[in-house]
């Protein structure tokens, strides 16, 4: 794969298979978007963390299909090189069948997504490879599923017993068998995400799930310290934006305020000429 080369899901496999890791990001947006591609990343997911992190919903259960094409359009024209992955929302891909297919499409078709997410649900396979028969890849989600969080015993650690741990496996083992070209795996222990990694053909991208899998992925927001409610113990903060953003804010109403700005450098001409003509025209005498 050339520097330039769009990435392929064939490029995410024999980046697996190569011993490479897959760096992954979400973005929401045309500027973000570029940013993270321009930085080199492998694959952009428009997550429907944007819910929360972009429209200040609790959850991301709210989060509706005209809301992700929006940000999947915008985010679409900063994308240019990495793979771009559509995260379906929750009753995207829980009504029927076809219902699913047909939002999935839109996601390829509206805002020219290479994929699209979908979290765990029973039943889920059937409609993996609904999507996938339609020619669309897919890549899944197992462990902490945010969609479903809530009713399932909230935002904790998923297979830290024996049971869940092998449910787990198992559910990352059949999306593979169904056609998922990569798994998610969100917030389980590094030993199970380890296993899970070993035993797929198709690349792990982790989050909370340790340093084996073969690729992580993180939410834009928290990586840059833009989202302040909370920060969950598996993110690393690279920057810290949100109090610069506040300080630039600051500055610039004080300079407002204060008649600091805009100063002369800012502003626009007028041949002399033309305004004493306006003047006249208008009768203004001062
Ligand atoms: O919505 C999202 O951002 C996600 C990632 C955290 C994997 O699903």
């Amino acid at each position: 794969m050339s520097e330039r080369a769009n990435v392929t899901i064939a490029d995410l496999a024999a980046m697996k298979q190569a011993g490479r890791k897959i760096a992954m990001l979400t973005a929401y947006d045309y500027p973000t978007g570029r940013l993270v591609d321009e930085a080199g990343v492998d694959v952009v997911l428009v997550g429907d963390s944007l819910g929360m992190v972009v429209l200040g919903y609790d959850s991301t259960t709210p989060v509706t299909m005209d809301e992700m094409l929006h940000h999947a359009k915008a985010t679409r024209r900063g994308v240019q090189r990495a793979l771009l992955v559509g995260d379906m929302p929750f009753m995207s891909f829980r009504v029927s069948v076809s219902d699913t297919v047909r939002n999935a499409a839109r996601f390829v078709q509206e805002a020219r997504c290479d994929a699209v997410k979908v979290e765990w649900k029973v039943g889920i396979e059937d409609v993996v490879k609904a999507i996938v028969d339609a020619g669309i890849p897919v890549m899944g989600h197992v462990g902490l599923t945010p969609q479903t969080a809530q009713a399932e015993g909230g935002f904790k650690v998923r297979g830290k017993d024996a049971e869940s741990a092998e449910r787990i496996v198992a559910q990352a083992v059949s999306l593979q068998e169904v056609g998922c070209f990569a798994v998610v795996l969100e917030c389980i222990p590094s030993v199970l995400a380890a296993e899970i990694t070993q035993r797929l053909r198709v690349p792990t991208i982790g989050i909370g799930a340790g340093a084996s899998c073969d690729g992580q992925v993180l939410v834009l927001h928290d990586v840059l310290g833009l989202f302040e409610k909370f920060t969950p113990k598996f993110v690393k903060r690279y920057a810290q934006l949100a109090p610069t953003i506040r300080q630039a804010a600051a500055a610039y109403i004080d300079d407002v305020r204060a008649g600091r700005f805009p100063e002369a450098a800012h502003g626009f001409t007028m041949d002399p000429e033309q305004w004493a003509q306006a003047r006249r025209d208008m009768g203004i005498d001062r």
